[in-house]
């Protein structure tokens, strides 16, 4: 099989940029992948963040202009990690341009913003567009889905979807645009991490039917470019208790997005438990997936037990890594992209795939209710 060369452009050379152009410098890690992607471009309005993409031999075109860019018809695909508020521009420009996107969540500030984007869409049916969202990629999360896509759950009891920081535990950490309503957006905390919380429920067709919303902005100023307090409106920690469905069953489902659980790095958790059965995941072990059942035991009685799976490497896309070896951050950010492009070349089939736009657009009528929720102190309808 001869694979397709896609010619990938990254507008924002930040964290994310970074990351994801290391992860497609690590693509022969995967096994017959129809796809083989080269990152040729990048646009930084800071000429100094492009300097690190001079590691990369493949990268031909450095501007501070995205325009030029979306002018080059060497470029087929466009990833774009920027501040919220310029989400919807930069968005519906690679998209009227017919290239390809993977947009950053949260897919604009806002749900306003985000229909604009579903707009542009449906004018360019040609431009394939997903967003970026890869914690489902660990082999434990792909494995507590496929557990609760086998019917294992019986009748449902709860399930939670989490993600946990403690980024901002320290109350003099200078402010920065995440922690600004002007630039993160109103749902603050839930714009930053929603995503990862809602992209498994939404997928395994928990749509919620109301919400109830437990916002908390825990640290109302931080120091400023000069030291002096400013504002930090955002909110920094989000529970969102919902009702969703479960092979027709209404059952609680509760997101958690957090800057501040102090303990936690960066946990993103899965758990769904049911009558017959029960699986727990976090990346904070991320070996390890538990399952529930209820067994005889040798010697002893009927008993509920959970037992534990070490579940190695292997995630959506096989890899050349050996089976029994360890999974991380960087390797779900290879499998989101190994999927992102196996879907847009149409060769993903049935499998998990990356987060779509209806998803991401769903998400801020979620943020919304929880949000009137929170105001009003009732659950409110998406
Ligand atoms: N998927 C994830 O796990 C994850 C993690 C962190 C952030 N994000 C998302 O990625 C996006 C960016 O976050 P980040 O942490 O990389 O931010 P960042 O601040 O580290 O980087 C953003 C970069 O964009 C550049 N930029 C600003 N305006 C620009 C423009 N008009 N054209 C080109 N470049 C421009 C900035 O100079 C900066 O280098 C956000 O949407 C955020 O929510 C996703």
């Amino acid at each position: 099989m001869t694979a397709e060369t896609v010619n990938v452009a990254i507008v924002g050379g930040g964290l994310m940029g970074r990351e994801i152009a290391a992860a497609i410098q690590r693509w022969p890690a995967l096994i017959d992948h129809p796809v083989r992607p080269r990152l040729t471009a990048v646009c930084d309005i800071n000429p100094a963040a492009m300097e690190w993409f001079d590691e990369i031999d493949t990268v031909v075109t450095k501007t501070t202009d995205y325009h030029e860019l979306l002018a080059d018809d060497s470029i087929d695909v466009v990833y774009v990690a920027v501040r919220h508020d310029l989400h919807e521009a930069i968005y519906r420009d690679v998209i009227a341009s017919g290239k390809s996107l993977l947009a950053e969540k949260p897919f604009g500030i806002d749900g306003a913003a985000a229909q604009a984007v579903l707009a542009a869409m449906a004018e360019h049916p040609e431009a394939f567009v997903r967003v970026s969202s890869e914690m489902p990629f660990f082999p434990g999360a792909q494995l507590a889905i496929d557990y609760v896509k086998s019917g294992a759950l019986g009748t449902i009891v709860s399930a939670r979807n989490s993600f946990l920081h403690s980024s901002d535990l320290d109350v003099n950490k200078p402010i920065n645009w995440k922690r600004q309503v002007e630039f993160c957006g109103e749902a603050g905390v839930m714009n930053d991490l929603g995503m990862h919380t809602w992209h498994v429920p939404l997928r395994l067709g928990w749509v919620p039917e109301t919400v109830y919303g437990v916002l908390q902005n825990l640290v109302p100023t931080r120091p400023g470019p000069d030291g002096s307090p400013v504002p930090c409106d955002t909110w920094d920690n989000a529970t969102l208790h919902s009702w969703a469905r479960h092979e027709g069953q209404l059952f609680p489902l509760t997101t958690e997005t957090k800057r501040i659980d102090p303990g936690q790095k960066n946990t993103w958790e899965f758990e769904a438990i049911g009558l017959d059965g029960g699986v727990r995941f976090s990346t904070k072990n991320p070996k390890t997936v538990s399952v529930f059942t209820v067994t005889d035991v040798p010697g002893g009685g009927r008993e509920q037990v959970w037992q534990q799976i070490d579940v190695g490497s292997q995630s959506v896309w096989p890899t050349v890594t050996g089976g029994i070896f360890e999974s991380g951050f960087s390797d779900s950010i290879l499998q989101m992209w190994a999927v992102f492009l196996a879907e847009r070349h149409g060769s993903l089939g049935d499998r998990f795939g990356a987060a779509r736009p209806s998803e991401a657009a769903l998400t801020h009528a979620i943020y919304r209710a929880a949000a009137t929720s929170h105001a009003e102190g009732r659950a409110v309808a998406p």
